[in-house]
């Protein structure tokens, strides 16, 4: 027998729970204060993971009172949020995925965990995969936006980056795919609240980058806090045990979100915690994190024949098993000598490819000789915000600011600092000192935005715009007419249609961690081409949201000569930067967009070129984007699906042909029962810098049945 089933032959029933436990470790609080089981409990088996513990002498301390004082001596799993960089603070996903290199998301991925493993961690609650299209939701911040192609590509990046090749490799760490699923629907944008949306979306926009995360081999997966259509997903049968489990395949661990269990209760599916732990086991929630509704609850379950004894032993199993693969019953302590990644230099590239560049009328790059730069605002010098919203272990006094970064970068300019007005405060007193240090200075860096807290978790705002009084301090500074750089830090996009009106230049600077100050003056100063492209729509207006690409035709589009079509009479439709916006400082044109063949059949590679110019004397460095729509299918399909995208390279006045192919099948839709299915046809493929359809070039092509194939 294997060393598993000798284990689960040997346990009682509470030590098979306590496999199933997730406890507080009270070294950090991500949720609300939960009681910390005692060190008895542990000593008795009964806790069988611990959430948020790190450090070589905290988990040590603790893994060694499992080896050495409990009765089987099953090894702790330490489990730890590491969602962009452990100690060493890479930018924040919403900002990663603007990069669109699966090759960095996964390095960046590979050193973080290295970094978490060699301190005691082995269990990541990462990737965040909810597909996210609501500003207003601060948790859009560590995830990779609003598509889906993105999300796949994302999830198998991130999930291969912190599980290397080897499960039991003292750098991997085990990857969970979170929260699953629906979240960044949630009604109103608001947090924790309700998710209502229809079977087809779910398939459609929020479950593939679950199913991609599965096929790369996630080890966990965590049941998101939401409910969908009424179901809470810790209690979701249809999309936990038969769709994860039965149609994907899944046989990791699936874990419940913090306290979830517990809160089956709020949601109102369950009377008590023995109910509460019985939907949850019955759903295929093998892990409890932190509620203790299983350690409650499940003794009674079973003996009210709410659970039968081999759902608990299958839990307990998966536990088991992933703590096997992991190589804890092998040597529990391997991941404390875990090699050190180099960690700070791809934080600093990270953080300079990520940033944005939304406006620029030309003042950036900054020109040589400046004499004088005041640099104004709350986080010109505001070490602890640069990390942004998930850094445990981060210690922020490793990370640089805009003040460090343009100092180092620019030792013969005279840097001037001034606040002027906090992030979230109502004083302006300061505004009138800042607005002086305008005068006689040649260029003033406006540095607003969010503080770190103001998105992630429990973050949702209402308005997502400039918090506090810094519209004011942005005002009176533009209003002294010094050409005007401003730098915005946020998690989300931030609705500023005037600053992009009046400012110079318009920089999304998002968190971009340790290094987010040099990143920012390499990049000012054209040291580094901005190359960060958006991952997520960019709003006008509140009352656009949710807006993003892929919406479906309306029957009346848009039509400005025309009153009664789908328009609101009092702003624009479009955004105000589409998906994949973000300039640079060469210039690349597209033209002539062609297919190598109008026809295709099931099976082909249908083979696209497009003709790129860089109008520029500097070096491009583009990333074209491939979208396509069914002009005719069964189920209407989006008026621009993503497809695909390439990087091209050009040098100065250097014209290519840039070549894609597209797998036929990557244009299916989902038919009526929800299965793929290429419909004969018409279809429309698209190729541009941005999602903005007004500068897109256009191709038909048709796909050609095969029936009717054969008689040609
Ligand atoms: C969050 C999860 C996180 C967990 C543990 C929860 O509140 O929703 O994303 O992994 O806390 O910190």
């Amino acid at each position: 027998m294997s060393r598993i089933e000798n284990l689960l032959g040997e346990m009682t029933l509470a030590e098979k729970i306590g496999q199933l436990t997730m406890a507080p470790s009270g070294q950090a609080a991500t949720g609300p204060f939960r009681d910390e089981p005692t060190r008895e409990a542990l000593r008795r088996g009964e806790v069988g993971a611990i959430l948020n513990s790190w450090g070589v002498e905290a988990t040590r301390d603790l893994q060694s009172i499992a080896l050495e004082e409990t009765r089987l001596k099953i090894p702790l799993l330490f489990g730890v949020d590491v969602l962009h960089g452990h100690k060493t603070i890479f930018p924040i996903p919403l900002a990663e995925a603007g990069l669109f290199d699966p090759a960095l998301w996964e390095r960046t991925a590979r050193a973080a965990a290295a970094e978490a493993a060699a301190d005691g961690v082995a269990l990541t609650f990462a990737p965040m995969l909810d597909t996210a299209r609501d500003p207003r939701w601060g948790r859009m911040a560590e995830g990779f936006g609003e598509d889906p192609l993105v999300g796949a590509r994302f999830a198998a990046a991130k999930t291969r980056g912190f599980q290397g090749g080897d499960l039991a490799a003292a750098d991997a760490i085990a990857a969970t795919a979170k929260h699953f699923c629906g979240g960044g629907a949630a009604l109103a944008g608001r947090e924790y609240a309700a998710v209502d949306v229809s079977e087809r979306t779910l398939h459609e926009v929020y479950l593939p980058p679950f199913r991609a995360a599965v096929e790369a081999g996630c080890a966990a997966v965590m049941a998101a806090f939401n409910s969908v259509a009424g179901v809470p997903m810790t209690a979701h049968v249809p999309l936990l045990r038969d769709y994860l489990r039965g149609q994907l395949g899944f046989d990791g661990v699936i874990m419940s979100d913090y306290n979830a269990i517990a809160e089956l209760i709020d949601h109102g599916v369950a009377a008590d915690l023995v109910e509460a732990a019985a939907l949850a086991l019955r759903a295929g929630v093998d892990l409890d994190m932190v509620s203790g509704a299983y350690r409650a609850g499940l003794p009674q379950a079973l003996a009210r024949g709410l659970v039968e004894m081999r759902d608990i032993d299958a839990a307990a199993r998966r536990v088991l098993r992933l703590k096997e693969r992991l190589g804890l019953f092998d040597d529990p302590w391997r991941r404390f000598a875990a090699p050190a990644a180099e960690t700070r230099e791809l934080a600093l590239d990270s953080a300079r490819r990520a940033i944005t560049l939304l406006t620029n009328d030309g003042v950036l790059p900054l020109r040589a000789g400046l004499r004088r730069i005041a640099v104004i605002g709350p986080l010109a010098d505001a070490r602890a915000e640069m990390v942004g919203p998930w850094t445990l272990a981060a210690d922020p006094a490793q990370c640089s600011t805009i003040l460090d970064g343009l100092r180092a970068a620019l030792p013969s300019c005279e840097i001037l600092h001034a606040r002027g007005v906090e992030i979230r405060d109502e004083d302006v007193s300061g505004v009138g000192a800042a607005r002086a240090l305008c005068a006689g200075a040649d260029l003033a860096v406006l540095c607003l935005g969010e503080a770190a807290n103001m998105s992630g978790e429990a973050a949702s705002r209402a308005r997502v715009d400039l918090p506090g009084r810094q519209r004011e301090l942005a005002e009176s500074v533009l209003e002294t007419g010094v050409p005007v750089v401003t730098l915005l830090f946020s998690g989300r996009p931030l609705i500023v249609p005037w600053l992009a009106e009046r400012a110079n230049a318009l920089v999304a600077t998002w968190f971009l961690g340790a290094r987010a100050g040099e990143a920012i003056a390499d990049v000012l100063t054209g040291r580094v081409e901005p190359t960060g492209r958006l991952a997520i729509t960019w709003p006008r207006d509140r009352g656009q949201i949710p807006i993003f690409f892929a919406e479906r035709p309306a029957s009346r589009p848009a039509k400005a000569s025309d009153p009664f079509t789908s328009k609101y009479i009092d702003i624009a439709n479009e955004p105000q930067f589409a998906f994949g916006h973000g300039l640079s400082y060469a210039r690349v044109e597209l033209t002539n967009l062609r297919v190598a063949s109008a026809e295709f059949r099931p099976g082909d590679r249908i083979r696209v070129e497009i003709d790129a110019k860089n109008l520029s004397d500097r070096p491009a460095q583009e990333t074209i984007f491939l979208f396509a729509r069914d002009l005719v299918a069964a189920a209407a399909a989006p008026v621009l699906e993503l497809k695909d995208w390439v990087k091209c390279e050009l040098a100065p006045q250097e014209s290519a042909t840039i070549a894609a192919e597209l797998r036929a099948e990557c244009l299916s839709g989902l038919d009526a029962t929800l299965a793929p299915r290429l419909t004969p046809g018409e279809f429309a493929l698209y190729a541009g810098l941005s999602a903005d359809r007004a500068r897109l070039l256009s191709a038909r092509i048709r796909l050609i049945r095969e029936d009717a194939a054969a008689t040609v």
